[in-house]
């Protein structure tokens, strides 16, 4: 029906507000209608907080209420039928009288899939499924990853000179790759990402804050992967004004303000492995790496790697650290120009033995 992908889209719009604090919850918006008027609209904002649709009825006004059990409840996502650390949605949608739910995919998580529909079919509530929505796939990417790989979903992003650098050979002179408005646009996919992964070597010569001054929102948990111990501690991130650094290292560093974790010296598979696992362990939905160069390459050779942002600038270097490069089956999903830089998104879609994709 086209009204229910008018209000759909507007789930889809509303899904997107949210930023990293939904970890590795869905992202998901939601919108109340009473004979064509939206009277409530909500999304999921904070992990173990408020679901879309809670926040949603909660925004309905005082004179309105009476109208909720003759209004339909839009969604982007299949509402959740467990008690997790917030109530379940099928039963709160129960109570409050309301007859019929559109929603657009059903939720991946085992034990949700399909089951809240029965729920509130057996309620005799009608529902009506979009699952070819495409709007809102996008913003729950990092869930088909979580459920699927059992990993977090991974962004790489990095920016490359003209001529394939991503920093000059003489690394003592200032420069910039990228135009302002990307490093502006960096600091808003920052606010989204639950958390940014840095080499060792990154943090010693750039001495980088990975923060969101340019955008307003959370500031993602900093991960340095440093298994050759290159880190001093007195770099920026450890100087306590931001979050906790969690940092991979090859021995015991007690001397880091830091959460340490000691992996074996190779920046290979297993290790990579180890990092998204602890990081899956702690709720991270969707990390992104930052670079340099050395890590990049091994999330790359790897195959652990999701989607990638790759932005190229106008100077040329003539040498320095080589761009990373993408395998040739890499997907191109976007070009575009941000100010005077092309962006270019790929994203992974090789086959990964033994899961559906
Ligand atoms: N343009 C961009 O988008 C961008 C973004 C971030 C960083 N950068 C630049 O990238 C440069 C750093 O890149 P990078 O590639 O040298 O380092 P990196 O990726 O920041 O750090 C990787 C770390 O892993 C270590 N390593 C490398 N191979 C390893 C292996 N096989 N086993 C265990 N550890 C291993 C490296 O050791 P070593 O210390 O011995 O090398 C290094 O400490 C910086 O100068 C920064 O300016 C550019």
């Amino acid at each position: 029906m086209e009204k229910d992908i008018k209000y759909l889209r507007r789930c889809a719009q509303l899904a997107m507000l949210g930023d990293g604090r939904v970890r590795d919850n869905p992202r998901v918006g939601s919108v109340l209608v009473h004979q064509d008027r939206i009277i409530g609209e909500g999304y999921h904002r904070i992990a173990g907080q408020g679901h879309a649709e809670v926040n949603c009825l909660a925004s309905v006004r005082p004179e309105d209420r009476l109208l909720i059990p003759e209004s339909t409840l839009y969604i982007s996502l299949e509402p959740c039928c467990i008690t997790g650390r917030s109530g379940a949605c099928t039963d709160k949608i129960r109570r409050e009288g309301i007859k019929t739910v559109v929603f657009a995919q059903r939720d991946p998580t085992p034990g949700v899939a399909g089951e809240s529909v029965r729920i509130l079919q057996r309620a005799d509530i009608t529902v009506r499924e979009y699952p070819d929505f495409a709007d809102t796939k996008l913003p729950n990417a990092h869930r088909h990853t979580l459920v699927t790989l059992q990993r977090p979903y991974v962004v790489l992003k990095f920016a490359s000179s003209s001529d394939g650098f991503i920093r000059p050979a003489d690394r003592k002179a200032a420069y910039w790759i990228t135009h302002p408005l990307s490093r502006r646009l960096v600091h808003r996919w920052r606010a989204n990402t639950s958390a940014i992964l840095v080499g060792g070597r990154t943090v010693v010569e750039d001495n980088p804050s990975l923060n969101t001054r340019l955008f307003s929102g959370p500031t993602p948990q900093p991960v340095i992967v440093d298994l050759r111990n290159r880190c001093t501690g007195k770099e920026k991130l450890f100087a306590g004004s931001g979050q906790q650094p969690l940092v991979f290292t090859s021995r015991a560093r007690p001397e880091l303000a830091a959460e340490v974790v000691v992996l074996d010296k190779d920046l290979n598979q297993e290790a990579l492995t180890q990092v998204l696992g602890k990081l899956m362990a702690q709720r991270v939905g969707e990390v992104t790496v930052e670079g340099g160069a050395a890590l990049l390459n091994a999330f790359i050779t790897t195959g652990l790697w999701d989607e990638a942002r790759v932005f190229t600038g106008t100077a040329r270097f003539g040498s320095g650290v080589i761009a990373p490069h993408l395998p040739a089956d890499a997907t191109l999903v976007e070009k575009k120009a941000v100010g005077t830089d092309r962006l270019e998104v790929f994203k992974n879609m090789a086959p990964v033995p033994g899961t559906s994709r």
